[in-house]
């Protein structure tokens, strides 16, 4: 299968790019920096250069590339700022489902996350409402992914990933990322809160099933949802950081995700618990 692959070089998709090389698949990196030319040469991928918001550009390069399916892994979360966020959901999301359209593209993996559904009992499923009362910041966070999901499903054939916390190498809970940093000091409360984490590989792997998957949306998350008072300690003693204070209360929406449905289709994840991931992969 030809496959263009946008945001080839974040966490996720330099994961993606080797998984799918190996299943045969040709794959075209999209990147704007062509300082990710090489690693993508390097991983039997070829590539093509286009910034998601010069639309008359990212239609020559969907147009030349032609790809049967187009995986979506857009961010733009290096600055932590939402709004640049939601606009890449919105206005890039937009760009490439129309210039994917254009091209007869004929299916869509998209990635969105599981931390927008409205306040409920217990972890959410697919069905439930994403949560359009939620206060801002939030709200932004939650507009941004209706729009995602929206757009995307405007291809004939799509899969939205509603990805949980995503942890492992380069993301913000690796051994040096933000929220270790924040352990390390003892400014990462233990609440309660609950969290639905996913190792990069692991949600990485989820975008390769997807190729097979029917339309529609799948939690993608571990089987461990747990509270803060659960995970932090575990998580700071796995990285030497001091014992964290507990402190009750948790942030509207934090509910985590139930993984059922991704299960059913053939998602085995290697980490079925952050309990294991973290173990495994924090130093
Ligand atoms: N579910 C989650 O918890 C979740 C999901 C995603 C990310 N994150 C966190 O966010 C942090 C940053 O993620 P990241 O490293 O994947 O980086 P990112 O800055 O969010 O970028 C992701 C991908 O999108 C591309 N991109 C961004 N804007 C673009 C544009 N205008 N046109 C074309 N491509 C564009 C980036 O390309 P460039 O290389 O050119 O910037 C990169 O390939 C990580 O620490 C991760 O933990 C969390």
């Amino acid at each position: 299968m030809k496959i263009l692959v946008a945001g080839a070089s974040g966490v996720i998709g330099r994961l993606l790019i080797p998984m799918l090389v190996q299943k045969g698949h040709e794959v075209v990196g999209l990147i704007r920096n062509p300082e990710h030319a090489e690693s993508l040469k390097n991983a039997g991928a070829s590539f093509v250069q286009a910034d998601v918001y010069d639309r008359k550009n990212l239609f020559s390069v969907l147009a030349e590339t032609s790809p049967e399916v187009v995986i979506h892994q857009l961010t733009s979360l290096q600055a932590m700022d939402p709004s640049a966020n939601a606009r890449i959901r919105v206005e890039g999301t937009r760009n490439l489902v129309d210039a994917s359209l254009a091209a007869g593209v004929r299916r869509m993996i998209a990635q969105s996350i599981t931390m927008t559904y409205a306040p409920g009992e217990g972890p959410a499923t697919e069905d439930c409402p994403l949560d359009f009362e939620a206060p801002e910041p939030q709200l932004t966070s939650v507009n941004g992914v209706h729009a995602l999901e929206t757009t995307a499903a405007e291809m004939l054939e799509h899969v939205i990933l509603r990805y949980g916390v995503l942890y492992g190498e380069g993301t913000w809970y690796d051994s040096n990322g933000l929220f270790a940093e924040q352990a390390r000091l003892g400014n990462l409360p233990a609440t309660d809160g609950v969290t639905s984490f996913v190792h990069t590989e692991d949600a990485a792997f989820a975008a390769v099933l997807a190729l097979e998957w029917p339309t529609g949306t799948y939690n993608i998350v571990d089987s461990d949802p747990a509270a803060g008072t659960e995970w932090v300690p575990v998580y700071a003693k796995a990285l030497n950081a001091p014992e964290p204070m507990a402190i009750p209360g948790s942030v509207r929406g934090e509910r985590g995700a139930l993984n059922a449905k991704a299960l059913r289709y053939g998602w085995s994840p290697r980490f079925a618990s952050w309990r294991e991931g973290f173990a495994q992969t924090l130093h």
